[in-house]
C-alpha cells in the first residue's frame, strides 16, 4: 500500500470527479486500483479504474455512488490517500484497428488505453456512450482519431464492427453482452472490462467471481479484462 497526497481533484460534470495522486506508477492500460482516504469506515478500500499515468502521479475519473467515492469527492489538494495497485490484467497489447467502447464512467479505463494504443502506431477510435451529459470529450479527442458521443441512445448501435480488429469496452454489463452479440460473425475480437463488485481487490475473497466458459474467475485478479465469447453475462 502506497500513502500519498492528493495533488487535485476537480468536478467535471455533474457528480463526476477527476483525481490526481501524487507518486511514480507502472501500470497497463485497463488496471485498476483500490483507494481509500479513511481510517476504519467505509471497511472496504473502493475500486478504480486508472485513468491516466503521467510523470507527477496517477488519475482517477470517479462517479460520486456512495459513502467511499463521497468521500473521494470532499478530499483538497495535500489530503492524504492510500493506493494498493495497480491491480488486474488490463487490456492485452494488440495491433490494428481498434475501437474502443464506453459506457457512463464505463469510460474512465478508456483514456489511458487510447493514449497507449495510438503511441504504438494503432487507429484508435472512441464510442462513448452517456445518458444524459458527456464528459471529458476534449480529452478523448486528444489521444484517439476519432470519437463518436451518444447521449440518451445506444452507443452500441454507432459502432461499425465490421471495421475494426480489436473492440475494447467497459460499461453497464447489458451494453456490453449486446456489444458481444453484435460482434458476433465479425472478424472483430472484443475484450470487456468487467466490474463486478469487489471486497480484497486482491484474489482473496472470492466476491469478485464471475463465470466463464473456462470456470468460476476472479474478476480482480484474473480480469478484470476478459474475450467477450468466455464471459457468461448474466450468470
Ligand atoms: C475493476 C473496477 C473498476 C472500477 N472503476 C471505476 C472508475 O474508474 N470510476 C468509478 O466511478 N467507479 C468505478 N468502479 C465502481 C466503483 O468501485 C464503485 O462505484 C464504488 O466502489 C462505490 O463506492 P461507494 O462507497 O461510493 O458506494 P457504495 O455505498 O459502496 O455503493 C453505492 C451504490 O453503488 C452500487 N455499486 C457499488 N459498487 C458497484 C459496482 N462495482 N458495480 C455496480 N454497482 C456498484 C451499490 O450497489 C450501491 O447501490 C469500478 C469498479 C470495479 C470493480
Ligand atoms: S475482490 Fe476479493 S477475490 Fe476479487
Amino acid at each position: 500500500m502506497i500513502e500519498t497526497k492528493v495533488l487535485s481533484n476537480r468536478q467535471v460534470s455533474k457528480d463526476f470527479y477527476l483525481m490526481k495522486v501524487a507518486g511514480s506508477y507502472q501500470a497497463q492500460m485497463g488496471q485498476f486500483c483500490m483507494l481509500r482516504a479513511w481510517d476504519e469506515v467505509p471497511v472496504l478500500s473502493r475500486p478504480i479504474s486508472i485513468y491516466d499515468v503521467d510523470e507527477e502521479g496517477i488519475s482517477f475519473l470517479y462517479k460520486v455512488v456512495g459513502q467511499g467515492t463521497e468521500i473521494f469527492a470532499n478530499l483538497k489538494e495535500g489530503a492524504d490517500i492510500r493506493i494498493d495497485g495497480p491491480y488486474g490484467n488490463g487490456f492485452p497489447n494488440v495491433s490494428g484497428k481498434i475501437a474502443l467502447v464506453g459506457g457512463g464512467i464505463g469510460v474512465a479505463p478508456l483514456y489511458y488505453t487510447a493514449k497507449q494504443l495510438k503511441a504504438a502506431g494503432n487507429q484508435v477510435d472512441c464510442y462513448l456512450g452517456f445518458t444524459d451529459e458527456s464528459l471529458m470529450v476534449e480529452e478523448y479527442e486528444q489521444v484517439a482519431d476519432k470519437v463518436v458521443i451518444n447521449i440518451g441512445g445506444y452507443i452500441v448501435d454507432d459502432v461499425p464492427v465490421e471495421k475494426y480488429d480489436y473492440i475494447f469496452t467497459c460499461g453497464p454489463k447489458i451494453m456490453m453482452q449486446v456489444l458481444a452479440d453484435k460482434v458476433k460473425g465479425s472478424n472483430a475480437k472484443l475484450y470487456v472490462s468487467m466490474e463486478n463488485r469487489m471486497a480484497c481487490g486482491a484474489g482473496a475473497c472470492l466476491v469478485c467471481t464471475c463465470k466463464t466458459s473456462d470456470g468460476n474467475k476472479k474478476v480482480c485478479k484474473d480480469g478484470p479484462v476478459f474475450l467477450a465469447e468466455e464471459v457468461f453475462f448474466h450468470a
